[in-house]
């Protein structure tokens, strides 16, 4: 007799069948991060698929970041469960644009920093990539006899450039979904909850920064909403964080930063995955990052420079 395995049962014996991994960022549906093997941050995401043995890495977050794993994992296959899930900052930044640009502005010659959030293309044309996690610390081992372009993120740019000293020409993009905060729809939330701290995404603006007691990312929310000192913390980010914030800080009050449109924020990208098509991609092993081995051997060079220069 056939036996019906409900969904997150069919999902394990389908990764153990093909030796997958289920790598899920922290913006991932709640359902998604609990059937996972890692939930984290992007420079977290990044080392695991970088040492995992899995033959298969079903990776639930957005393109450039599955796209990131197969760059550092040629021979692996690596599936996305909505090969759909995009990035407004990635958008923000066209590979060509930026070849354009650097051409343009041959003269400065640029060491090109990008923040992980861009296009395998875009890696390729750039010195070292960074994330909002190791974004300080990249900054600061960058040459010091050359000028910095800093791309896509204007926002995550500038809070650098605050943290580091370190001046750098920013790309004009941003993140749809952090720059719904404004510095009303936090205020107001400050005002009901006056004892609260406040943590911020760096890819928030220069407002919203202002207001936050500690801007960090993903993964260092974690750390400091555990060892805070307060009861309340509102989170200005994506709002998957708070499933993992409930989990691993079970005894804090944690509440969504919210915008002047809704109580939190969603980023529909990361939320076009669903278990059925993390199912789907882990039975079919479709969509697949594929990429180009001249263009990928391009991007390798400067996430790998990232790994080495954030230990
Ligand atoms: P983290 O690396 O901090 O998780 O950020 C990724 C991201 O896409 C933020 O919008
Ligand atoms: Fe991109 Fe913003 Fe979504 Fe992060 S939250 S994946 S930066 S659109």
């Amino acid at each position: 007799m056939a036996v019906s395995l409900d969904l997150k049962e069919e999902i394990l014996a389908l990764k153990k069948a093909r030796n997958a991994v289920i790598l899920a960022h922290n913006y991932q549906t709640g359902e998604v991060q609990d059937v996972a093997d890692f939930v984290g941050d992007s420079l977290g995401l990044a080392y695991y698929a970088k040492a995992t043995d899995a033959d298969v890495i079903a990776f639930c977050g957005v393109h450039f970041m599955a796209e990131t794993a197969k760059i550092i994992n040629p021979g692996k296959i690596v599936v996305l469960p909505d090969k759909d899930a995009g990035c407004t900052l990635e958008e923000a930044c066209p590979a060509g644009d930026l070849a354009a640009f650097l051409t343009e502005h041959s003269e400065r010659n640029y060491y090109v920093i990008a923040y992980i959030n861009c296009s395998g293309a875009v890696k390729a044309l750039s010195d070292v990539i960074c994330t909002s996690g190791n974004a300080v610390a990249i900054v600061r081992q960058a040459p010091a006899d050359r000028p910095i372009l800093f791309v896509p993120d204007e926002n995550l740019g500038a809070w650098v450039i605050e943290q580091s000293g370190r001046k750098m020409d920013l790309w004009k993009g941003h993140c749809d979904v952090h720059t719904a905060f404004t510095r009303d729809s936090i205020q107001r939330i400050k005002t009901e909850y006056p004892d609260a701290l406040v943590v911020a995404h760096p890819e928030c603006t220069h407002a919203v920064r202002l207001l936050a007691n500690e801007v960090c990312s993903t993964e260092k929310m974690i750390s400091y909403c555990r060892s805070a000192p307060v009861q309340h913390l509102i989170v200005v980010t994506e709002s998957g964080m708070l499933h993992r914030l409930r989990k691993e800080c079970p005894d804090k009050t944690l509440i969504a930063g919210p915008t002047d449109l809704c109580a939190c924020s969603d980023c529909l990208h990361m939320k076009r995955n669903t278990l059925e098509k993390l199912r789907d991609c882990l039975k079919f092993l479709e969509p697949r990052v594929e990429m180009d081995e001249a263009l990928r051997l391009r991007a390798e060079g400067p996430i790998l420079r990232m790994l080495a220069q954030s230990k």
